[in-house]
C-alpha cells in the first residue's frame, strides 16, 4: 500500500508550522489589500535587505506566475527571446505560460548537468539586428537547477558577464535557490545580487511555505512599470498579508536556511544510501535536494506502490527522488531498505 510520505517532490510536503502560525497571527481585524498593509511593508523590508538595498520586491502567487513575470519584464518587446536550458521548468513544464503571455520565444539550450555554460550560449548569440531572427534578450538559469545541481557563484559571473557585454540580462529562477545557498553555503546576495543577475524569482512554496514567491528585481531598468504587469498577469494578491506573513517567518531566525539544509543533508543520505546498491546508477551530482538515477525498469512500479515518485524519462528508466524540509532519516532508510530488498529478492 502506498505510504503517505514519499519521495516524489518537495511541493508535496506539507506547510512548516512557523508559516502557519505566522498566517494565523495576521488573522486577525482588517488589513488594507493588495498589499498597502503594514504586515506586507514589513515583509517586503524584511526581503529586500537580503539582496542590498536597491532590490525591490514583489510578492506573487506562483513560481509560473514568477517567472513568466519576471521575463515579461526582462524582454518588454515579444520580439525578444530568452535562452534557456532544455531542461529547464519555463521550457519543459509551464505549458507555454511564458511564450503564451510574453510572446517571446524561449531558445532552449543544450545544458551541462542542468546547467547553461558561456559556450553553449555562446552558439545562439547570433542574428542581432537581423530582421528575420528574434532577437536574444534574457539569459534564464535556474538554481538550484531542475536536475538537482547548483551553479557556483563563479559559474553565474560568467553567464552575467558574458550576457551583459553582449546587451543582454539574466533572469534566476529560484524556485529551489534556498538549497543552492545551502549547499553553497554563500548569501543570497553574493549568489545574485554580487554575481550580476537582473531578475530573480525568489521561491518559498518548496522550502516550508504554503504559497508565494516573489519577484525581486535587482536592475532598476527592467522595473518599467512592474506593477502593472504583476497586476494584468494575475498575481497581485488581494490579501496580500497572508503571503507577507509567510515570508516573514520563512526569514526568521533562518527558517529558510535550516530548512533547505535538511531538505539537502537529506538527499546526500539518501544518496550514500542508495550508491552502493548494484542496479542503482546516479547519473547527476546530488548538490541540492535532488537525486536522479537509472534504475531498473522492472522496479519502478512497484516501488512506486509504496513510495510514490517520479519517471523523469521512461526509455531510460530515469527517475527523480526529492527529498523535502520534513524528509526524515527513518525515510530515507525505509526507502533504501526496501531498494535493496527489492533488488537482491
Ligand atoms: C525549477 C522550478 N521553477 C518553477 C516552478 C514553478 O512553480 P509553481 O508550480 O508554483 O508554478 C517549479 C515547480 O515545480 C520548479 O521546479
Amino acid at each position: 500500500m502506498r505510504r503517505k510520505r514519499g519521495f516524489a517532490s518537495d511541493n508535496n510536503a506539507p506547510v512548516h508550522p512557523a508559516v502557519f502560525r505566522a498566517m494565523e497571527s495576521v488573522n486577525t481585524g482588517h488589513a488594507i489589500g493588495y498589499g498597502d498593509d503594514p504586515f506586507t511593508a514589513g515583509a517586503t523590508e524584511k526581503v529586500s535587505a537580503l539582496f542590498g538595498t536597491d532590490a525591490r520586491v514583489y510578492f506573487v502567487f506562483t513560481g509560473t506566475g514568477a517567472n513568466v513575470l519576471s521575463l515579461g519584464a526582462a524582454a518588454s518587446h515579444s520580439w525578444e527571446s530568452v535562452l534557456c536550458a532544455e531542461t529547464s521548468h519555463i521550457q519543459e513544464d509551464e505549458c507555454g505560460a511564458p511564450e503564451k503571455f510574453t510572446g517571446n520565444k524561449l531558445i532552449p539550450v543544450e545544458p551541462v548537468h542542468g546547467k547553461l555554460t558561456p559556450e553553449g550560449i555562446e552558439r545562439h548569440l547570433y542574428g542581432f539586428g537581423f530582421e528575420h531572427h528574434s532577437q536574444p534578450r534574457v539569459i534564464s538559469i535556474t538554481q538550484a537547477t531542475e536536475l538537482g545541481t547548483v551553479y557556483t557563484t563563479e559559474e553565474i559571473r560568467a553567464i552575467t558577464s558574458l550576457a551583459h557585454e553582449k546587451g543582454l540580462v539574466v533572469h534566476m529562477d529560484g524556485a529551489r535557490i534556498a538549497n543552492a545557498a545551502a549547499s553553497l553555503g554563500v548569501s543570497f546576495s553574493e549568489m545574485v545580487t554580487d554575481a550580476g543577475v537582473d531578475i530573480l524569482s525568489f521561491g518559498g512554496t518548496k522550502n516550508g511555505m504554503m504559497f508565494g514567491e516573489a519577484v525581486i528585481i535587482l536592475n532598476p531598468s527592467l522595473d518599467q512599470g512592474f506593477k502593472y504587469i504583476r497586476k494584468q498577469g494575475m498575481q497581485l494578491a488581494s490579501k496580500m498579508r497572508y503571503i507577507a506573513a509567510q515570508f516573514d517567518a520563512y526569514l526568521e531566525n533562518d527558517l529558510w536556511l535550516t530548512n533547505a539544509r535538511h531538505a539537502n543533508q537529506m538527499a546526500r543520505m539518501l544518496e550514500k544510501e542508495v550508491q552502493a546498491i548494484p542496479g542503482i546508477n546516479i547519473i547527476e551530482p546530488v548538490q541540492a535536494n535532488g537525486i536522479f538515477a537509472v534504475i531498473p525498469e522492472k522496479m519502478i512500479r512497484p516501488l512506486q506502490e509504496e513510495f510514490f515518485f517520479y519517471v523523469m524519462d521512461e526509455r531510460r528508466s530515469l527517475v527523480r527522488w526529492m527529498t523535502s524540509w520534513d524528509t526524515t532519516e527513518e525515510d530515507v532508510i525505509s526507502f533504501s531498505s526496501l531498494i535493496r530488498e527489492m533488488l537482491t529478492r
